[in-house]
C-alpha cells in the first residue's frame, strides 16, 4: 500500500498565463511549507502547465542555501519564473527543447522478499555467515532473498545538500539507486553489522546516510507501509552494553524509512572470522527469527 506521509501546506503565490501561438501555457509558482518535516523548510516549485500536463518543473528549498549566501530559495524561484516567462514568450519551441522533462515515477520494484544489508567489510566474517543463514531461511520458505554488501559497491557519502527534498532523488548516480530499489521492494529488511567503535562500520554508514534520499522520496511521492526490519549484530567484547549505540543507529535508520524494527539478535564475544559457527543453536535462532517475520503482507 502506498500512502502519503506528509502533505505539505501548498499555496499558489504567482500564476502567469502565456499565449504562445496555438498553445497556451500556465506558469505557476508554489510555496510549500515542509515545517512538519524540518522546522523552517520551505520548498518552491515552478511548474509550467500545458492544459492538464506539467511540461517543465523546477524545485528548490530553503535548506539548500547557507544563511551566509545572499541567494535564497524564494529569490531563485522568482527569477526562474521571470526567465521562463521571457523564454516562453520569445521562443516557445526553444523553451520546450531546453526544459521539457519527463517526470519519473519511482516504481515499487519487487526484487526480493528478504533484503539483507551485510555491513562488515569481511566477506567471510561473522556477519556474512549470519546473512547466509538468513538467506537459507528465506529459501526454505520458498521466498526470494538477496544480500547487499556495501563495501564492494560504489557509494558516495551524503553531502547534506537537501536537494532530494525537491525531487525525491539523490544528486549522485551511483550504486545507491539499486540499494534503494531493493529496500523499496523488500517485505523484510535485515541489517547485519559488526560493532565498530560502538557503532556501524563506515560502508554501512554511507548507505544509512544516503538513504535520506529514500526518506525524501517517501515524503515527496508517498511510500509503502508494513515493511519490517531486523537488527543482527556481533561484537568482539563481552556484554550487552556494546550494542547500545549500534541498535539505536540501526533502529533510527529503519524508522526513518517507515520500516518497523521488529526484533534483534545481538551476539557478543565473537572476534575471529568464523567464531559465530561455534555458538550452539545460533543458526537455528537466526532462521526462526527470519521465518517468523517473513510472512506475506496483507
Ligand atoms: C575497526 C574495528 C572496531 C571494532 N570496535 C569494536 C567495539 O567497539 N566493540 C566491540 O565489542 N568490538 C569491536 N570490534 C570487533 C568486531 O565487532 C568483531 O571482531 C566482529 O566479530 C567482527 O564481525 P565480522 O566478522 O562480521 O567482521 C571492532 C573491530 C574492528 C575491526
Amino acid at each position: 500500500m502506498i500512502v502519503f506521509l506528509m502533505e505539505p501546506v501548498r499555496n499558489l503565490v504567482r500564476s502567469v498565463e502565456i499565449d504562445a501561438g496555438k498553445v497556451r501555457y500556465t506558469l505557476n509558482l508554489y510555496h510549500e511549507d515542509f515545517s512538519a518535516l524540518y522546522p523552517g523548510m520551505i520548498r518552491y516549485s515552478v511548474i509550467v502547465m500545458s492544459g492538464e500536463q506539467a511540461i517543465a518543473v523546477f524545485r528548490t528549498n530553503s535548506f539548500e542555501y547557507s544563511p551566509l549566501v545572499p541567494l535564497a530559495a524564494e529569490t531563485i524561484s522568482v527569477q526562474t519564473v521571470d526567465e521562463w516567462e521571457r523564454e516562453i514568450r520569445n521562443n516557445p519551441t526553444g523553451f520546450l527543447l531546453n526544459h521539457r522533462q519527463v517526470v519519473t515515477e519511482h516504481p515499487v520494484v519487487t526484487t526480493s522478499d528478504l533484503v539483507i544489508i551485510q555491513g562488515s567489510p569481511r566477506g567471510d566474517g561473522n556477519c556474512s555467515i549470519l546473512a547466509g543463514w538468513a538467506v537459507d531461511a528465506a529459501h526454505e520458505l520458498g521466498r526470494t532473498a538477496q544480500v547487499i554488501y556495501p563495501h564492494d559497491m560504489d557509494i558516495r557519502c551524503c553531502i547534506g545538500c537537501y536537494q532530494c527534498y525537491n525531487t525525491g532523488s539523490c544528486v549522485f548516480d551511483d550504486d545507491m539507486g539499486s540499494i534503494i530499489s531493493a529496500i523499496r521492494g523488500a517485505s523484510l529488511l535485515v541489517v547485519c553489522s559488526p560493532v565498530y567503535t560502538n557503532t556501524v562500520p563506515g560502508g554501512l554508514k554511507l548507505v544509512i546516510d544516503r538513504c535520506q534520499a529514500y526518506h525524501a522520496e517517501r515524503i515527496v511521492s508517498g511510500g509503502r507501509t508494513g515493511q519490517k526490519g531486523l537488527v543482527f549484530s556481533v561484537a568482539g567484547r563481552k556484554g550487552e552494553e556494546n550494542f547500545t549505540c549500534i541498535t539505536r543507529v540501526i533502529s533510527a535508520f529503519l524508522r526513518n524509512l517507515g520500516i518497523d524494527p521488529v526484533g534483534e539478535i545481538l551476539i557478543d564475544r565473537v572476534d575471529a572470522i568464523r567464531d559465530i559457527r561455534t555458538i550452539p543453536g545460533m543458526e537455528q535462532n537466526v532462521k526462526i527469527k527470519v521465518k517468523q517475520h517473513l510472512v506475506k503482507e496483507k
